[in-house]
């Protein structure tokens, strides 16, 4: 995307963005609220912010419970006429394979039933990789192209994983993935489960955008919240940049908005205090 693949090592990655960074190109921002609540709507006014200026924005979306908040608000302030999603265009981050779209835990199912169907988004304009293409190879590629045909993505939110993945990248993948095949962690069909009716119906593989995608989102907007995810979030933002701790890669990224709910801050806080 962007940059042919061959020059776009490891190495180049890094030293891409730290040149942004020497240039003073925006340093991460974190943001600490109070509740999920203030969490969810702080993350709400900066994709209002972002689609008002530009109405035909590029948005990334995540699934999972962390960023249901933030979509019930953007219903409420299309509802309300804040924002108007007539011209929104989004990629989201993943999907299992071999889910149909209708099954209930699909993610296309989860951003409908979340978003999708309670805004004015043109249905067209809606994008998730198929997980049940009949080339899940192809399916990647064609994914890919779509996001760059569309002019890149302007404004990606995440989540991330008890282990440190985003989207669905696991530890181990490399920063110069683009979309690809995953094979879900132990740790992430374990925390996911708790949307099936057993870990049995976990699917094993995904698909994902991959490192390389995210990183070239224009504007990364991080959310976390709960204890469960402090440890991780300070690994990730106050760590060595590594693949085993996939989100560390957004140290790297020149444009980084992370908000935090106080329990998911609450390790990071301190390590924060000690640097000052
Ligand atoms: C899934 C998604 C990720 C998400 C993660 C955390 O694995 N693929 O995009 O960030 O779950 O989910 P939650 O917000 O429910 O903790």
């Amino acid at each position: 995307m962007g940059q042919p693949d061959a020059v776009f090592n490891k190495a180049n990655l890094q030293a891409d963005y730290f040149i942004n960074k020497k240039r003073g190109v925006k340093q991460m921002k974190i943001i600490v609220c109070k509740t999920y609540q203030e969490m969810s709507q702080a993350a709400a006014d900066i994709v209002a912010r972002q689609i008002k200026k530009k109405p035909d924005t590029v948005l990334g979306l995540a699934t999972g419970s962390t960023p249901v908040g933030l979509y019930q608000n953007l219903i409420k302030m299309n509802r309300d006429g804040v924002i108007d999603f007539s011209g929104v265009v989004t990629f989201n981050l993943d999907e299992y394979v071999g889910l149909p779209k209708e099954h209930p835990c699909s993610y296309y199912r989860f951003m409908f039933d979340n978003l999708f169907d309670h805004i004015n988004i043109k249905k067209e304009n809606v994008h998730l990789p198929d997980g049940l293409a009949p080339s899940l190879e192809d399916e990647c590629k064609v994914y890919e192209q779509k996001i760059t045909q569309a002019g890149g993505i302007d404004l990606q939110v995440l989540g991330i994983g008890h282990n440190g993945h985003i989207g669905f990248n696991e530890p181990g993948t490399p920063f110069e993935s683009v979309s690809h095949i995953v094979d879900l962690a132990p740790r992430t069909i374990q925390a996911n489960s708790r949307f099936f009716s057993s870990p049995d119906e976990v699917p094993r593989k995904a698909l994902s955008m991959g490192i390389k995608s995210i990183m070239h989102a224009r504007m990364i907007l991080f959310l976390a919240s709960g204890k469960d995810k402090a440890e991780i979030v300070s690994r990730a933002f106050n760590g060595p940049v590594t693949t085993d701790v996939p989100a560390s890669v957004l140290q790297l990224h020149p444009d980084v908005t992370a908000i935090l709910d106080e329990d998911a801050a609450s390790c990071l806080q301190k390590q924060l205090l000690l640097n000052i």
